[in-house]
This record gives structure tokens, sequence and C-alpha cells, in this order.
């Protein structure tokens, strides 16, 4: 089924928004699954279940600017 295209979008200080139908990879190319049509990924290398966001950042005190 095709629906409108996936985005991704930086959240301030904080994760990648993916909202739409993507399909998730590890580096080995093993799926990972997700429950949800919207992820937050990590990108402060900090969460504990990458690569999903867990507000780690938030603590760290991430920046993006
Ligand atoms: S961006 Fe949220 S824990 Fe890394």
């Amino acid at each position: 089924m095709k629906g409108r295209p996936a985005t991704i979008s930086p959240y301030p200080d904080g994760p990648l928004i993916v909202r739409g139908d993507v399909e998730l990879l590890s580096a080995d190319g093993t799926p990972i699954p997700t429950r949800r049509r919207t992820v937050a990924l990590c990108r402060c290398g900090l969460s504990s279940i990458k690569p999903f966001c867990d507000g780690t950042h938030k603590a760290a005190g991430f920046r993006t600017e």
C-alpha cells in the first residue's frame, strides 16, 4: 500500500523524528521492529535503546546548534 512519503525531521536538541512507513535496518541489514508509524531515532549517541531515543539527551544537555 502506498501512502504519503515518509519524513524525517530533526527535533531541536533531540532525536530525529521519523514519520510514515519505513523499514529500519541494523548495520548488518537485520530489520528492527517498530510498533508505531512515528519513531524517534537517537542522534546524541547516549540512548540505552539505540537506535531509538530514550530521552537521555535532555539530561546530557545535548545541543544541536
Ligand atoms: S537523542 Fe534522545 S537519547 Fe539520544
